[in-house]
């Protein structure tokens, strides 16, 4: 019998799809992250690998030469050098699609709770400082009508852009590196330059890929550039900004508001600045937490372990370069 070796206990569906296909499914149950030592010696005895976000390094990589397909848990890659994999033949599938409905949500929400200062508001009544009432205190800023930047209009960013025009008539711009046809006809989304998107954008949300071009990108140039009035927000990856000039960009006035999913690191730390400040919002990266999504992912994962243990082609390929 094939096995699989899991990184962390996934949703009932993917794991009986798996055992219906005659796979031995192994699951690490302990609450803690894997060593990647810890890691090799799972996988040793393991066909295939079916990640949750541990590390898959060159190192690991070349100690498991053996596997015959690696699926990860998630539609990102970053933690995944994809180029040795590639190099030794194993191919990597992830989770596209299913995901998207569920981020932008979370992304919508973190705009809507940083306009009225909702995550901070709440904080306030669990310290029993619900006072008097004051017209001018507590003020939030409204979105209808104002302009919605996306920075990396792919599926994710098109489900954020949809429901922020539906919901509230945002005007949508985008920066991408090259132009999503299909996006500006659905949603008359404009095409602008990076330095556009910061200077017009009132929520600037960002749903792009970390990779070398994006990391650090949203920095204290970047935020200097933005509209004092406008929000910023992540549910992307906590590299693509740098948390300390973010920081320093909310305290001097640079922008209004911030609303996170990721942080850099994470997780984050208990008593981490931004989490008193009242434009601030910040969840612990729960953008594809719902149980339809999870259970959505962990299907389009089991199946690419059965092609992959099949010898058949990935049909969520991240390196299909790997079949040339
Ligand atoms: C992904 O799929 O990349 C998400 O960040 C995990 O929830």
């Amino acid at each position: 019998m094939k096995r699989v070796f899991v990184t962390r206990v996934i949703p009932e569906p993917g794991r009986k799809l798996l055992e219906d296909a005659g796979i031995t499914v192994v699951e690490w149950k302990e609450k803690r992250k894997l060593s990647k030592e810890e890691l090799i010696s799972c996988c040793s005895q393991a066909d295939a690998l079916l990640c949750v976000s541990s590390p898959v390094d060159q190192e690991f990589l070349q100690a498991s030469k053996h596997l015959k397909v690696i699926a990860l848990h998630s539609v990102g890659y970053d933690h995944v050098d994809v180029a040795a994999a590639t190099d030794l033949g194993i191919p990597i599938g992830n989770t596209p699609g299913v995901l998207s409905a569920a981020t932008a949500d979370t992304a919508f929400l973190l705009m809507l709770a940083t306009s009225r200062k909702a995550f901070y508001m709440h904080k306030t009544i669990l310290k029993g400082e619900w006072g008097f009432f004051e017209p001018t205190a507590n003020l939030g800023i409204e979105l209808r009508g104002k302009t919605l930047g996306i920075f990396g209009l792919g599926k994710i960013g098109l489900e954020m852009a949809k429901a922020c025009a539906g919901a509230f008539g945002m005007k949508v711009i985008y920066h991408n590196r090259s132009r999503n046809e299909p996006a500006e006809k659905l949603i008359n989304a404009q095409w602008v330059s990076f330095d556009e998107l910061l200077a017009e954008s009132d929520v600037l949300s960002v749903h792009t890929a970390l990779t070398t071009e994006t990391a650090g990108r949203f920095n204290t140039a970047a935020f200097a550039r933005m509209k004092p009035s406008s929000i910023f927000i992540n549910t992307a990856r906590g590299g693509i900004h740098h948390e300390g000039d973010l920081q320093r960009a909310l305290e001097e006035g640079q922008i209004w508001g911030a609303g996170l999913d990721v942080t850099n690191p994470e997780p984050m730390m208990s008593d981490h600045p931004l989490l008193n400040m009242p434009n601030v919002a910040v969840l612990p990266h729960i953008g594809s937490a719902t149980v339809e999504t999870r259970n959505a992912m962990s299907i389009l994962a089991a199946q690419n372990i059965i092609a992959g243990l099949n010898g058949e082609r990935l049909p969520y390929p991240v390196n299909p370069e790997v079949y040339r």
